[in-house]
């Protein structure tokens, strides 16, 4: 296959989530052009079999390569990097697309995290990235002295998406009280969709441990990779400009998308093969 260069950064995610992660990078590195692709259609990717995930998100990222000329994707989505990233940089770019990069929000997270001084980290995801274990491997490699103490929290998400937010209190006391008392100095909101309830999880945890978000962090680490890379930011184009794409524009996406970006953003269905 012939090497082409693209030119744009994209974010995916398995649906609206990554859109907070991507609008906080744009807000840092506002020259760059951004393709954000939201896979609404099979979204959640949480309860999926491994191969599944793996499918959906090579078919993304193939969709923000070849059709949007993207040269880095950030996979905003915890579920997708911890399932899929190892082998998409391992086996998927070597063998096509040698040039470009494809960059996850796992090892980022835990940099900040030890960064901060984190030792006795929380972490809050789907059942799915917390029985991975990804978390807790890759700690270990970046400071063997700390420790993650994973709680599956499935519910939060069934919650958020359908505006359950009134009940949020007494599931967040449920899953966070067993959770804080083990002695965290940290805890990570390792999901997307979690960035939307961050404020929450501050006051009910009283600032007793510190909230980690993805939003906060992806930003100021892209800008680290991009200074340490000039291969790359010297191919990215610079023209501010900001694209979203989902794989089902459904009146909840285009709500939400409008919630966080404003009402002129326009929305488009992207079209490509899942298998
Ligand atoms: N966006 C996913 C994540 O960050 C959660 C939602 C899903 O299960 O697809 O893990």
């Amino acid at each position: 296959m012939m090497e082409k260069y693209g030119k744009k950064i994209g974010v995916f995610d398995s649906g609206l989530g990554g859109l907070y992660i991507a609008r906080a990078v744009r807000a840092s590195l506002p020259q760059y052009d951004y393709v954000y692709l939201g896979d609404t259609l099979n979204v959640p990717y949480g309860g999926r079999s491994l191969e599944t995930i793996y499918q959906l998100s090579e078919a993304a990222i193939r969709f923000l390569f070849e059709e949007q000329d993207c040269d880095l994707v950030v996979i905003g989505c915890n579920t997708a990097s911890v399932t899929a990233l190892r082998k998409l940089q391992r086996e998927f770019l070597p063998q096509n697309y040698p040039d470009r990069r494809i960059l996850g929000v796992i090892v980022p997270t835990l940099e900040s995290a030890t960064e901060l001084g984190a030792t006795q980290i929380g972490l809050i995801a789907t059942e799915y990235t917390v029985r991975s274990e990804i978390y807790d491997e890759e700690i270990v490699k970046i400071t063997p002295r700390a420790k993650i103490y994973g709680q599956p929290t499935p519910l939060l998400v069934p919650l958020i998406e359908n505006s359950g937010e009134k009940y949020l209190d007494m599931v967040l006391e449920d899953y966070l009280t067993p959770l804080i008392e083990k002695g965290l100095d940290s805890l990570i909101l390792g999901c997307t969709h979690y960035i939307s309830i961050k404020d929450h999880v501050r006051e009910l945890t009283r600032h007793r441990v510190r909230v980690l978000s993805q939003d906060e962090i992806i930003p100021p680490k892209l800008k680290d990779y991009l200074s340490r890379h000039p291969e790359i930011e010297e191919r990215l184009t610079q023209n501010g400009t900001f694209q979203c794409f989902a794989t089902d524009v459904n009146p909840s996406y285009i709500r939400n998308v409008e919630k966080l970006m404003g009402k002129d953003m326009p929305i488009s269905k992207a079209v490509y093969d899942f298998s």
